[in-house]
């Protein structure tokens, strides 16, 4: 069972970073274009504009994952857009990922919106089979070699 808490970049920056890097190698395979400066910056503008799509979960006393949400424009419509889902290495392959998404389905909801979106490389084996289990559909290809399919979720529909 997870708990979310607040991110404090001060506190939290040097585990999120490593987090963002172990995104990047499992995404794309390798850390080339990998820029701590590009994130920090990212995420410190995201922190500003919506605090509460940007959480850690926890486990116990120890860090666990990080959510990040935003919300996107998409084909004329608002959409919940999931940027991040991120569990450490110790915390995966034991169903937490659910959590994870209830969590930012939830913030959706509460936001308003009914709809939510995310990106995922070819290579993440993983993680797209993990969606499509929770009801994701692959909406559009990845346009490059490096790309990602962008994959939806009806929350109105689902049962969440
Ligand atoms: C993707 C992720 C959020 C899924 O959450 P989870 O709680 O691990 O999900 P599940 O427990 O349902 O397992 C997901 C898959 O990983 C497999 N798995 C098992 N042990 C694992 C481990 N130690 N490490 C990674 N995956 C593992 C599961 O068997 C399952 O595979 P399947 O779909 O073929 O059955 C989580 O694994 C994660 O954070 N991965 C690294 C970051 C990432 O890829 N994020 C998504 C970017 S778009």
């Amino acid at each position: 069972m997870l708990a979310m808490r607040p991110i404090d970049m001060a506190r939290d920056w040097e585990m999120l970073v490593s987090f963002h890097r172990d995104l990047f190698e499992i995404s794309f395979g390798s850390t080339q274009e990998f820029s701590a400066e590009r994130y920090r910056s990212l995420l410190a503008d995201r922190l500003a504009r919506w605090p509460e799509g940007q959480r850690l979960a926890i486990a116990g006393d120890e860090v666990a994952g990080q959510v990040e949400l935003l919300m996107r424009a998409y084909e004329g419509r608002t959409v919940g857009f999931i940027s991040v889902l991120y569990l450490t290495p110790p915390y995966r392959g034991r169903g937490l990922g659910e959590e994870l998404l209830r969590y930012a389905y939830h913030v959706f909801l509460r936001y308003g919106v009914d709809e939510c979106h995310l990106h995922v490389t070819e290579r993440n084996a993983r993680a797209l089979s993990f969606y499509e289990r929770h009801g994701f559909a692959r909406i559009a290809p990845p346009e490059t070699e490096r790309g990602s399919w962008r994959m939806a979720l009806c929350l109105a529909a689902s049962e969440q």
